[in-house]
């Protein structure tokens, strides 16, 4: 079997190859994207797409251990990153290690990632120091929602643009190994990709970035909201609604079970 991706090789892509990553949250997803994949996001996204909730702010780190072990056991080249949820890191690096060590041991993920930028620089470093990889993620931060009001693009202004590259330096510089970049203007990514060392993962940012990143149900065309910087590659719900009615149909009409799914007697 092909061996995974490591963190030395994803540090290393930067500059070179544009990384591919997709979100995963269960193990039939997994299989069908690994081998396009260098990394593999067990985002907390799934508490909207999985769970219908609301925010990602109720996301448990039950819930990312149950999908994590899920995606680890579905992929064997991706390297697999799980989003620590809202409540289980900010309070204290103590914290934060012992969420994301709980979340490698459950799951054999191999990174985790976390959001905020200089206030988090502390914590992205006490990890990276201790065995455990951090991804970084700056700019629209969905578990802020409550603080920022909803999840518009963020640093139109000089000011707010100027704090979205000081964060992303910031966890570069505390140890991150890569950065995603969430929903901001353009030329705040290329800055960032510019300036930091580890590689960028762009989410509504820009083509420059060191690799993207997307939620896999938005854009298969499965999820009902799609924000504008999810290009959806295929209408996989509109697939799901024909065979569902073809289904309905024959089974109204009694055209299924036909004789191909059906068992004979023995004689
Ligand atoms: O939870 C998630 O899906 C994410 C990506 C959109 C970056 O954090
Ligand atoms: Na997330």
């Amino acid at each position: 079997p092909m061996k995974r991706l490591t963190i030395p090789a994803i540090r290393a892509a930067k500059g070179k190859t544009p990384l591919v990553m997709l979100t995963a949250y269960t193990v039939r997803m997994a299989q069908l994207m690994d081998a396009q994949c260098d990394m593999l996001l067990v985002g907390d996204s799934l508490g909207q797409v999985i769970y219908g909730l609301p925010s990602t702010v109720p996301v448990t780190l039950d819930m990312m251990a149950a999908h994590g072990s899920a995606v680890v056991r579905g992929s064997y080249h991706s390297l697999v990153v799980i989003d620590l949820p809202f409540g289980s890191y900010e309070a204290s690096p103590q914290q934060a290690f012992e969420s994301a060590a709980m979340l490698l041991k459950a799951t054999g993920a191999a990174a985790v990632k976390l959001e905020g930028g200089t206030a988090m620089a502390e914590t992205v470093a006490f990890l990276s120091q201790r065995g455990i990889p951090v991804m970084g993620h700056v700019g629209l931060t969905p578990q802020a929602v409550n603080q920022l009001g909803g999840y518009g693009a963020r640093g139109r202004s000089a000011a707010e643009a100027e704090k979205i590259v000081a964060d992303a330096v910031a966890v570069a510089e505390a140890g991150a190994f890569a950065v995603v970049i969430e929903g901001v203007v353009e030329p705040i990514a290329v800055e960032i990709t510019r300036r930091i060392a580890c590689p960028t993962i762009g989410i509504g940012a820009s083509a420059a970035c060191d690799g993207q990143v997307l939620v896999a149900e938005d854009m298969l065309g499965l999820f009902e909201r799609t924000p504008r910087f999810v290009k959806t590659f295929d209408d996989m719900a509109g697939h799901i609604a024909k065979a569902v009615t073809t289904y309905a149909d024959e089974v109204r009409t009694r055209t299924f079970p036909g004789p191909a799914q059906l068992y004979a007697p023995k004689d």
